[in-house]
């Protein structure tokens, strides 16, 4: 039988590593491509069965039927996230999956070691003790114990999350739109989590209904000098009232791993060029403000668990008459639910 053909978009090194090394990887026939998928690249699939795909690779209902006419019959996502994909356009043409939690720890930890970094103004310090300058001076952090965390989604990520914290000796309080039963978690409205936390860390997808939860009217909730963390998507956040909250000392800190307008500038390396993104710019250039570039999955551990997975995902839907547990798609109108309830393919 012919391999299955998977034209695999935004490859990075590291991917390529770490799919070369998967279990199954002979039965797939993988093209890497550096470029993203767009409206402008997607005939790069031509031939196809599989688009392979990341984060800020752009599946448009316009790209979704561009490559159903060319025959590509499934998009294997390498990440959970699917804001990027429009699922409800896709159902009944391609066949979406994904890798539901490759390492939820990675994302965690990452979101505490921006914490970390930021109030104990450990960028700074790095920068001075490299030029051999050994002042303290403006360098007073806080103490995470005995502080309160609002962590906003209690998933996967959100839960180790909230572990970490109360080994600190933090004060946890949670939102989430369907709360964990029995799961000793303090859950408490959106309203007043603003209103009562210190720390603010977001662990929700981003969806019509989050899409800039974090904004003007909800930053005029929070206490003065609230943290904010987001290592979940960038558009949970409307940057603009994060500037305008950082501008006015509102908002003490932030740590960003992702940003709402990240899809053509993150995971390139930009330096050396002119940023034509002024906010991005503003905000990297405040001293309260870290930002990684969509970083926090990165570990070794979560890179094989996405190329296993991914693999396993594109070789069960072909042999498997498109039945794979990791399939998202729109058939009951509850995307997750859908996946979890049935033991069919979709359509
Ligand atoms: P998950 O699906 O296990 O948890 C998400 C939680 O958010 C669920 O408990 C859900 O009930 C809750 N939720 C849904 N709608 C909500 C709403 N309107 N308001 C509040 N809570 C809501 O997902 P997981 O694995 O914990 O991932 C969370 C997010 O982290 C993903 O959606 C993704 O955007 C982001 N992520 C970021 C990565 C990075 O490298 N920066 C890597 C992996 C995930």
């Amino acid at each position: 039988m012919d391999k299955i053909k998977v034209t695999f978009f935004s490859a990075k090194d590291y991917d390529k590593e770490s799919f070369e090394k998967a279990e199954l990887r002979d039965a797939v026939d993988i093209t890497y491509l550096e470029t993203r998928l767009s409206p402008d690249t997607y005939k790069l699939a031509e031939g196809s069965d599989v688009v392979c795909v990341f984060v800020n690779d752009d599946l448009n209902a316009y790209v979704i039927d561009k490559l159903y006419e060319m025959g590509v019959k499934l998009i294997a996502l390498r990440c959970a996230g699917y804001n990027n994909v429009d699922i409800e356009h896709a159902f009944g043409k391609l066949h979406v999956v994904r890798v539901p939690a490759y390492s939820p720890y990675a994302v965690a930890e990452h979101a505490i070691a921006l914490l970390l970094t930021s109030i104990r103004r450990i960028h700074k310090a790095y920068i001075r003790t490299k030029d051999f300058n050994f002042s303290l001076n403006g360098l007073t952090g806080f103490d995470l114990h005995g502080k309160t965390v609002g962590v906003v989604g209690t998933g996967k990520i959100g839960r180790i999350f909230i572990d970490i914290c109360k080994g600190f000796g933090m004060k946890v309080l949670a939102y989430d739109k369907f709360p964990a039963e029995n799961s000793g978690i303090d859950y408490v409205s959106l309203d007043e989590l603003f209103e009562n936390s210190d720390i603010i860390s977001l662990h929700c997808p981003l969806t019509d209904e989050t899409k800039h939860l974090i904004n003007e009217e909800s930053i005029a909730k929070m206490k003065k000098g609230v943290v904010i963390v987001n290592t979940s998507r960038g558009a949970l956040i409307d940057s603009e009232a994060l500037l305008a909250g950082i501008k006015s000392r509102k908002v003490g800190a932030a740590c960003l791993d992702v940003y709402e307008e990240e899809a053509d500038i993150f995971f390139e390396d930009r330096s050396g060029h002119i940023l034509n993104d002024d906010l991005l710019s503003r905000l990297i250039s405040m001293p309260n403000v870290i930002l990684t570039s969509h970083q926090a999955f990165l570990t070794k551990e979560a890179l094989n668990n996405i190329a296993e997975t991914t693999v396993n995902n594109i070789i069960t839907s072909f042999d498997n008459d498109w039945c794979c547990d990791n399939e998202l798609c729109y058939h009951c109108g509850n995307i997750e639910s859908c996946r979890k309830q049935r033991k069919k393919k979709c359509f």
